[in-house]
């Protein structure tokens, strides 16, 4: 039996004995842990597969809707200033033209409710949208023009001439620096900590590393564009977007302009990937505003080069780690502090403290996260915020370290492997990182890398190896609920104001619907991503499974009870308890007894009912208080390095994880090498580049900003340990983001393996390689 394998045996063993009580504290028993018929972990393919490939899946821009026109915007040229004249008589009197609005026949509208500052608020920025002259950053619209076709629209706002007063703006972020910083919060919480005197501490250490590592902006890329297709019916607006977060772009549409939450519909049913960009951004607000002056539909669909101007991205970074260790390896210090920059109307100062604060025990801490403010487009959400590019300093920093001491850098890790969260004290939900390590290290071969750089080569190629920690926090916010209808044909309706942004999320939850209600798949449907539905659901912080399975699993023990009062004397089940009861063939039955049991069909038959409605809340999120909750991961790359190119191709990656039980291993795979592509792009490519002199940014589109294509991603191995989380719903923590989290650190120390370059700035292009 693998490491793996044993380690699975004794934390299931352990697991099913703690979870009838445990998987939060105060919870009643979820018998899905102990309890299973084998859909949990299927490699079942996306159910909304086929309706992709057959394009039936209706995405935000493919609404029709009567006598809709098209949106186009004009967006400054210059970052801060006011708008002196705005001609735009020839952009109103060109063909097909409806509508040009600008800041001077704009309707009165309140500012976006900034992301995370209330429950539902989805806002990138808080500034006024289009209602004075002021311009903020370069790529601000101060225009929008509405046409019978997209072409007229696109041509239209080319006739638009502007003049502009303009004024100094701060657009580097030198210059921002020299202006000083202030501290960064992050979820209402300080981002520093200090324990002890790390900096004495690390004066004092017998090892140490003490070095800067930097990241550039990133942009959004999602493949669908930012779009939606909305109208007005009087003060009522239903809005079909790409979003992940239908109810709270409802309720901050109807802020904005000043209605009910409830005459706000927002669909989204398939989302084209979210990755934290897809909020609320001002193309949603100015299209309701032209849709409402213009008493038409309107579809605004943001150019890819729209999308640069309006969608905020990921934030650059600098910052310091320093560790200071003892002569076997041990942590005396811990040190990661810096710099990341930021607007003065956005809320994300790119937390990269965060792996730092539970990932190694430590003698001392110093973490701290300062912003220096731009005059820029606001930065935002996107795939793990603070750990993909607080991963990359971090575990640079280790194999810093590791090479210093000549140690094994995965030993160092271990050596230094903590009991409890070392900054909390708080016990870990479940920890098993050191097995993730040991299996990934013996699936990818790691004992054939050599401690020396450059020792191995093939002609002009030297090869090497590193390794990194991946590690991403359980989160569950609150606000999950569910509505089950049970019909008497033995059919389940789900439904949860949800997102299926290509994740899998329909799919796996229908697997787990399947299995606490004891039905076939095909006997389920799991519908999501509207408004109207129950629930207020972020597709955000790797946190959307749980919050939909913790509130289907109290709608279906509301459904349970409901059932057991419809039970008479004559059901067998008849005295029970819903806690004694699980889903089972179609029915319920006894969990201790499966011989008493009676189907679902056969209940509302005899009591006469054509279906029953059940809706419930989940439960608050308290386990997330109780537990150090983190899904963590092993990363594993090789590269090949061109000595005369400096050119740097990943020839294999393997990622091996520990999040908890996995609820579709198809689906999963898919996240975990998903994030890892992304990560590969973060490491070796991405980088928004802005002209310094004028905030303008210069690469506006997939010419030149570079993902990973085909020929960058080499065969992406995944395993996982299966292990389940006792103390998570469903056991299962998330797996959206951790894959990109130290992608970074493990190319750039396989970097340094293959020939000795140390790369502390992102993204590691040839020219960073070649002397
Ligand atoms: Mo993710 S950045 O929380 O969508």
């Amino acid at each position: 039996m693998s490491i793996i394998q044993e380690a699975v045996q004794a934390v299931v063993k352990k697991a099913i004995a703690v979870a009838p009580d445990a998987w939060m504290p105060g919870s009643k028993p979820d018998p899905l842990l102990a309890h299973r018929t084998g859909l949990i972990g299927a490699p079942i393919s996306r159910l909304d597969g086929p309706l992709k490939v057959q394009g039936q899946a209706r995405f935000a821009a493919e609404f029709p809707m009567e006598g809709m026109v098209y949106a186009a915007l004009v967006y400054s040229t210059v970052p801060r200033g006011r708008i002196v004249t705005l001609d735009t008589r020839a952009a109103q009197a060109a063909s097909g033209v409806v509508l040009v609005m600008t800041h001077e026949n704009a309707p009165r509208m309140k500012p976006m409710p900034l992301f995370m500052s209330k429950d539902k608020a989805a806002g990138g920025d808080d500034l006024p949208v289009m209602q004075d002259d002021r311009v903020h950053w370069n790529g601000q619209p101060i225009a929008l023009v509405l046409a019978q076709t997209q072409e007229q629209a696109d041509h239209a706002k080319s006739l638009v001439r502007v003049a502009y007063d303009t004024e100094p703006a701060t657009t580097s972020f030198a210059a921002a620096k020299a202006k000083g910083t202030k501290p960064g919060t992050f979820q209402g919480e300080p981002l520093k900590l200090e324990i002890g005197d790390a900096e004495e501490a690390l004066a004092g250490a017998a090892h140490r590393v003490d070095a800067v590592y930097t990241t550039p902006r990133h942009n959004h890329n999602a493949i669908e564009l930012h779009a939606a297709t909305l109208a007005w019916n009087g003060d009522d607006l239903v809005i079909h977007d790409a979003s992940q977060g239908v109810a709270h772009m409802a309720w901050s549409m109807a802020e904005i302009f000043g209605i009910d939450e409830k005459q706000v519909h927002v669909t989204s049913p398939y989302v084209g990937g979210g990755f934290g960009g897809k909020t609320l951004w001002r193309h949603h607000v100015l299209a309701a505003a032209a849709s409402r002056l213009a008493g038409r539909p309107v579809r605004i669909m943001l150019t890819r080069e729209g999308v640069y101007r309006v969608v905020g991205g990921r934030t650059n970074t600098e910052q310091r780690v320093a560790i200071g260790a003892q002569a076997d390896g041990r942590f005396d210090a811990l040190i990661h502090t810096g710099v990341v920059a930021m607007t003065a109307h956005n809320n994300m100062p790119e937390p990269f403290i965060l792996p730092a604060r539970s990932a190694y025990a430590a003698g001392s801490f110093k973490l701290d996260v300062e912003v220096a403010t731009l005059d820029t487009l606001a930065n935002t959400f996107m795939r793990a915020p603070g750990e993909s590019v607080g991963t990359f300093a971090l575990e640079s920093a280790i194999d810093e370290l590791a090479h210093a001491m000549k140690m094994d850098p995965i030993e160092l890790r271990i050596r230094n492997e903590p009991e409890q969260d070392p900054t909390t004290g708080a016990p870990f939900s479940s920890r098993h990182i050191v097995e993730a390590y040991r299996a990934g290290a013996e699936r990818f071969g790691w004992n054939r890398r050599s401690m020396v750089p450059g020792a191995r080569r093939e002609g002009e190629w030297l090869v090497g190896m590193g390794c990194a920690t991946a590690t991403y926090p359980y989160y569950r916010m609150p606000g999950g609920a569910a509505r089950i209808t049970l019909t008497r044909d033995g059919h389940a309706k789900v439904e949860v104001a949800a997102h299926e942004m290509g994740m899998g999320t329909a799919t796996a939850q229908t697997q787990v619907t399947a299995e606490r209600l004891g039905l076939p798949m095909d006997k389920v449907t799991f519908c999501h991503g509207d408004s109207r539905m129950p629930g207020v659901v972020l597709a955000g912080g790797s946190q959307q499974s749980a919050a939909i399975g913790s509130a289907v699993r109290a709608a279906q023990q509301e459904l349970f009870a409901e059932l057991l009062k419809l039970c008479g004397k004559e059901s067998p089940l008849h005295g029970s308890k819903s806690g004694e009861l699980v889903g089972r063939d179609g029915g319920l039955a006894k969990l201790d007894d499966p011989g008493c049991s009676e189907s679902y069909a056969a209940i509302l038959a005899r009591a006469d009912r054509d279906e029953l409605i059940v809706e419930a809340s989940a439960p608050p999120p308290l386990e997330a208080q109780h537990w150090s909750m983190h899904s963590h991961g092993a990363m594993f790359c090789e590269v090949r390095v061109s000595e005369i190119t400096g050119e740097t191709r990943v020839s294999r990656f393997l990622g091996s994880f520990d999040c908890g039980r996995i609820l579709n291993a198809k689906t999963a795979a898919s996240q975990f090498r998903g994030g890892i592509v992304m990560g590969l792009g973060l490491a070796l490519m991405e980088e928004t580049h802005v002209d310094e002199r004028n905030g303008r940014i210069m690469n506006a589109g997939f010419a030149d900003y570079h993902v990973p294509v085909h020929m960058d991603v080499p065969e992406i191995d995944v395993i996982w340990t299966d292990i389940p989380d006792p103390h998570a719903p469903m056991g299962a923590r998330g797996v959206g983001e951790i894959g990109i989290t130290g992608v970074g650190a493990a190319v750039a120390n396989a970097v340094f393996n293959a020939c000795g370059k140390r790369v502390r700035t992102l993204p590691i292009t040839l020219d960073k390689l070649v002397d």
